[in-house]
């Protein structure tokens, strides 16, 4: 079914905003919630003590809630393009005061400092990007030296684009990702980790 939402909808971040954001919201809190759980043991087995971890297009940040409540020790910054989807990261991030904030921003033009992050994070949002190629630059930008890109989304994703802008400008040529499958505990959802590093 996601190949079927993916090719109406991809690179239309509008449907994430108003009534679209607030049920996506109570879904990702209630219904698959199980699935951050995952996510979220698995990001905080690979962020260093007192790490920086952004999350792009952290839509509601129920990942972030996730890695919140695990690793008390992480400085938590949530991107989305959609101000709805911010609002909901926002008052979902509320219980961890300054230790977890969310803005709007765009992964192609991010709003925040070079070198400023251990870890990025990205949960099944790349398949929603309009452009991959000029992700992979700003990704490289914010992240400090040896830091590492988790990408998590559908096995149909274009991870194939992330490593292509990554080898053509130079940048996150690390080891080569593998791409790896990662339980979700849903029921028809797969997901693929992809890690990319300086
Ligand atoms: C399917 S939601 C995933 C949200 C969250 N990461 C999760 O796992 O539930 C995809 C999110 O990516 C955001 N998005 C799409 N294109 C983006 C871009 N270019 N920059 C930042 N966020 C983007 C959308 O606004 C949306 O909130």
């Amino acid at each position: 079914m996601h190949r079927l939402v993916h090719a109406r909808r991809k690179n239309t971040p509008k449907v994430f905003h108003g009534r679209s954001s607030r049920i996506y919201d109570l879904m990702s809190r209630w219904v698959l919630r199980g699935m951050y759980r995952r996510l979220a043991a698995d990001v905080a087995a690979a962020a260093p003590q007192g790490g920086a971890v952004l999350d792009v297009g952290t839509g509601p940040g129920v990942l972030l809630v996730e890695l919140a409540a695990r690793r008390p020790d992480l400085q938590l910054t949530g991107i989305d393009l959609s101000a709805d989807m911010i609002a909901a990261a926002t008052r979902n991030l509320e219980p961890f005061g300054t230790r977890a904030s969310a803005h709007v921003g765009d992964v192609t033009n991010l709003p925040l400092q070079d070198r400023s992050f251990d870890l990025i994070v990205s949960s099944l949002s790349l398949h929603h990007w309009d452009d991959p190629d000029a992700a992979v630059p700003e990704l490289a930008r914010v992240l400090r030296p040896g830091g590492r890109v988790h990408i998590y989304d559908f096995p149909s994703a274009p991870f194939d684009k992330l490593t292509d802008a990554a080898r053509t400008r130079s940048v996150l040529n690390g080891p080569s990702p593998t791409p790896t499958p990662i339980r979700t505990g849903v029921p028809f959802l797969r997901c693929i980790r992809y890690v990319m590093s300086s």
